[in-house]
């Protein structure tokens, strides 16, 4: 079976935020990947509220009937949001004022007792948590420690990648640690920078059990449509052939 497909909407609250309008509504986004056949809905509420407001989150909430999965960073604010919203997963992501995007995985190694409270007063309000990590095995082992039921593997080195080995070198590291944290006991999702090009070799690890996927998917929207950007990467997933299979 293909890994399942969570699409990330924030960057259609990007372009209502350019001009604080009412359209593109996010929500009317969540609908149409939805009836696409996307499997979730992801979204980013950042502590500048850049793209997704609070109201969002609530609209989000009582439409998205798949699983909606809030990205937010582990602050006290974010903790009380999501006891409100309750979504069905958050996934806990290391944030800087002023970055483009998410840098990097948080470092769960180094702030494991804080992450490790943070989780378990999201499971307290039974709510799963993720923790959006770098594939390296000292953060696997972390995430483990900590207690969260699923990791997601940054896979922005593998996707900005420039050279065949260097793009080779980052997916091996994508394989070892998705391979370490499925032996631990967690479900593995993946995502950053993923596109209709890059992803098929991503699905074909078989410990990703789903793929977050945002700003190519509506940078095709705006010129082949939502519901047919979200049936190509679809497709590009369903491709997937397990490892091993190539050789047979
Ligand atoms: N996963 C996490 C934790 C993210 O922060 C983002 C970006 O918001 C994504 C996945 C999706 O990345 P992209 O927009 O490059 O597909």
């Amino acid at each position: 079976m293909s890994a399942s497909l969570s699409v990330n909407i924030d960057h259609v609250a990007t372009v209502r935020q350019a001009r604080r309008a009412a359209e593109p509504d996010p929500v009317a986004a969540a609908v149409l990947c939805d009836l696409a056949g996307a499997d979730g809905i992801t979204c980013h509420l950042r502590g500048d509220r850049r793209h997704i407001q609070d109201e969002d989150l609530h609209r989000l909430r009582r439409v998205v009937t798949t699983r909606l999965n809030v990205e937010m960073a582990a602050t006290e604010e974010m903790l009380s949001i999501a006891r409100r919203v309750r979504p069905d997963l958050v996934t806990l992501v290391p944030e800087r004022p002023g970055e483009v995007t998410t840098e990097g995985g948080i470092d769960a190694a180094r702030h494991r007792r804080t992450l490790a409270r943070h989780v378990a007063a999201l499971r307290r309000s039974r709510i799963a948590s993720s923790l959006f990590i770098d594939p390296v095995p000292a953060q696997v082992d972390a995430a483990a420690d900590i207690g969260v039921a699923m990791i997601e593997l940054n896979t922005n080195a593998y996707s900005i990648a420039t050279t065949a080995s260097e793009q080779a070198e980052a997916y091996d590291a994508l394989v070892a640690a998705a391979t370490r944290a499925s032996e631990a006991g967690l479900a593995v999702a993946a995502g950053h920078g993923l596109t209709v090009r890059n992803v098929t070799p991503i699905a074909e690890i078989p410990e990703v059990v789903e793929l977050n996927i945002g700003h190519s998917i509506i940078a095709r929207a705006v010129l082949i449509g939502l519901e047919n950007a979200v049936r190509e990467i679809r497709d590009a997933i369903a491709r997937a052939e397990p490892i091993g299979d190539h050789l047979s």
